[in-house]
């Protein structure tokens, strides 16, 4: 299937590793001009020549940004940066890190504030600084524009001991739907994905903060992760990427509003 991206822009967020990295990779593979951001201009600039690198495109279209998401000014430079070097932005994906483990009553009150930042507030700074490029580029002749957030599959079913992510998750659908409904008659949608257990560097600290003090292995937790899937493994990244590259295509126009778990099963719930 032919996605439709070649000479499409995106901006990834949160993409010098893991979630992001691999779907900038796969954005890129299909011929998507890509900025890819993160808060280190020495992991972002190798991780934007190492996307370069695999996926055999030019140096300059495979471009990296220092932003913190959290810093809404820096997230507004950032976009029209992308925008100056690209001439349009017709794809954006909202990331950033996941907070840190802990129950509800057990994460302490500054705790709060900081992970709806990094998870909730930084997506919807990151649209709203875009929305007026993605209008641009949905008005155009063969109008194009996509937004897809990476949020988490605690946003549909809670994580245990992962409070603070199960809550600012369930935020961004709550946003992600009322974008989708604002934006959708200009063309734009607007989606979420929800990853399960997937293999990157998040996931191995949180396996060794749940491990911790039990005498368990890394292993041995991820084991325990898979057995609560379907599927009875970890995924990996490039399976999350492919999801998001699909919803970023073309052929994906008439998918909006929507939150698409990734996870292997892992979800249980009918609706
Ligand atoms: N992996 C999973 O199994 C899984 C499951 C459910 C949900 N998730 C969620 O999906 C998201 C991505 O997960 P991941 O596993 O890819 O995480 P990761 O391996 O920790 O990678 C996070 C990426 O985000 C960047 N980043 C972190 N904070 C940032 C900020 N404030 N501004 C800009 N960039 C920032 C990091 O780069 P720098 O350090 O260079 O800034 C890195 O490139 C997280 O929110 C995570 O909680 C992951």
């Amino acid at each position: 299937m032919d996605l439709q991206l070649t000479d499409r822009t995106a901006f990834v967020a949160g993409a010098s590793k893991g979630l992001g990295y691999a779907t900038a990779c796969a954005l890129a593979a299909e011929g998507c001009r890509v900025a890819v951001c993160s808060r280190n201009e020495t992991r972002i600039t190798e991780a934007a020549a190492a996307i370069a690198d695999a996926t055999d495109q030019p140096p300059e279209a495979v471009v990296p940004v220092v932003c913190d998401v959290t810093d809404e000014a820096a997230v507004a430079h950032a976009i029209e940066t992308t925008v100056a070097q690209f001439g349009a932005l017709h794809v954006l994906v909202t990331n950033a890190g996941g907070p840190p483990a802990g129950t509800a009553t057990s994460v302490g009150p500054d705790a709060w504030p900081a992970a709806l930042k990094l998870n909730l507030l930084s997506t919807i700074a990151l649209c709203r600084h875009a929305t007026p490029h993605l209008q641009a580029a949905a008005a155009e002749d063969d109008g194009h524009a996509r937004i897809i957030m990476i949020a988490s599959a605690a946003a549909k079913e809670p994580i245990p001991r992962l409070a603070l992510s199960n809550t600012a998750r369930a935020g961004v659908l709550g946003y992600m739907k009322s974008l989708a409904a604002d934006l959708g008659p200009a063309g734009i949608t607007v989606n979420a994905v929800l990853p399960g257990y997937t293999r990157t560097e998040r996931l191995n600290d949180l396996a060794d903060s749940t491990r911790a003090g039990t005498g368990q292995t890394r292993e041995a937790v991820f084991a325990g992760w898979a057995e609560n899937n379907a599927l009875k493994r970890i995924g990996a990244p490039a399976e999350f990427a492919a999801t998001v590259a699909f919803l970023a295509g073309r052929p994906a126009g008439y998918i909006t509003g929507t939150a698409v778990p990734i996870d292997g099963g892992r979800t249980k719930h009918l609706l």
